[in-house]
């Protein structure tokens, strides 16, 4: 399965993205993203028409970029403005640009044609830039599996109690709970409800070690891989309004068909200058994003992968549907009929 076109994936922090750009490989192509003199971003193939030189290699002319091979000038738009060696522009010496918009601190990137990149479908990540009342950790990680089966972590937590044992682990409070999938439109909800319960780890110091709460795990999706995760602790019984809510952000940016960038953040609202909780909390996703979630989901995929090279699929391999996994089965199911209506449509 090919990847969607229309859609907007997360490029990069915004704060990624200085003047001298930002390399990186998305749904299979080089990108080079620069910021230009107004502050907007754009995004260029990086891969002169020439002897195909990565353009992140060249130098910047205001808001050309010429290619450092042999200085072809192009424009912020793909245009070749510059021949060194010739006042005459070859024909077919454009490269590809792509729109980049920024919003809630992420460079998103429109994979589709320009005209039809529509901002209103930018899913809401608002909570992660800092305000005087909230504070934002974030992360990235690359994965050496296909971003669907970062997915299909994410939408499936009962993983919480034996993969994160060293952090999140809840001693086995996933088995009090129930699990809900709904989809509204074309987002779709994966949803954990754990009432009575032992307060879990983020809710550590908050409640007396004695005292029983209600839990909850709300996960948000929209295609490609965009996921918001709202971890919520609350009194037992007094309702989700006298709780409170930590959101994270966790999106998965394919490179490749095997690689995939894993960008995520966590948002708190007290001890918000406190710079050692800031190092406590990166050190402790550093441990459950790159050593407890990254391996398995590796080496998961690593027993599919020749398979799926030799021209297989997902459902070839006859997954086990433990009821946990509906999640990530639906959200598969949604993004290959996007994909495949896309298809149809070109
Ligand atoms: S490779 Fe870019 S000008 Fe030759
Ligand atoms: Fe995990």
């Amino acid at each position: 399965m090919g990847f969607l076109r229309n859609a907007w994936y997360m490029a990069g922090w915004a704060d990624e993205i200085g003047e001298s750009g930002l390399a990186r490989r998305i749904i299979g192509q080089p990108l080079f993203l620069y910021r230009l003199e107004d502050g907007s971003v754009t995004a260029l193939l990086d891969r002169c028409p020439h002897r195909f030189a990565p353009l992140s290699r060249g130098t910047r002319n205001g808001d050309q970029v010429v290619c450092g091979y042999h200085g072809l000038g192009f424009a912020s738009d793909g245009r070749c403005v510059h021949n060194p060696f010739a006042d005459r522009i070859p024909a077919r010496s454009s490269v590809r640009s792509f729109t980049v918009h920024e919003r809630d601190g992420i460079a998103w990137l429109w994979a589709g044609d320009r005209h039809e990149a529509d901002v209103a479908l930018i899913p809401d990540f608002g909570f992660i830039p800092d305000t005087p009342h909230s504070r934002t950790v974030r992360g990235y990680t690359l994965m050496q599996a296909n971003y669907e089966y970062g997915t299909d972590n994410l939408l499936d937590l009962s993983h919480i109690e034996f993969v994160h044992k060293g952090t999140f682990a809840g001693q086995g409070v996933i088995f009090a709970g129930e699990h809900s999938v709904q989809v509204e439109g074309a987002t779709l909800h994966s949803n954990w409800w754990m009432p009575a319960i032992a307060p879990p780890s983020v809710a550590q110091g908050a409640f007396p070690p004695d005292a029983k709460v209600d839990h909850w795990l709300d996960m948000r999706w929209n295609a490609p891989a965009s996921m918001r995760l709202n971890v919520g602790v609350a009194p037992l019984g007094a309702g989700r309004e006298a709780g409170f809510v930590v959101p994270q952000a966790h999106i998965l940016t394919p490179a490749d068909r095997h690689t995939t960038h894993y960008f995520w953040s966590s948002t708190r609202f007290s001890d918000l200058d406190n710079v050692e909780v800031d190092a406590m909390l990166l050190a402790m996703f550093g441990e459950a994003f790159d050593i407890e979630d990254k391996p398995m989901i590796e080496a998961a995929y690593a027993n599919v992968r020749d398979n799926l090279e030799a021209g297989g699929d997902f459902w070839k391999e006859k997954p086990l549907s433990l009821g946990i996994d509906q999640g990530g089965a639906r959200a598969r199911r949604m993004l290959e009929s996007m994909i495949a209506a896309e298809r149809a449509a070109a």
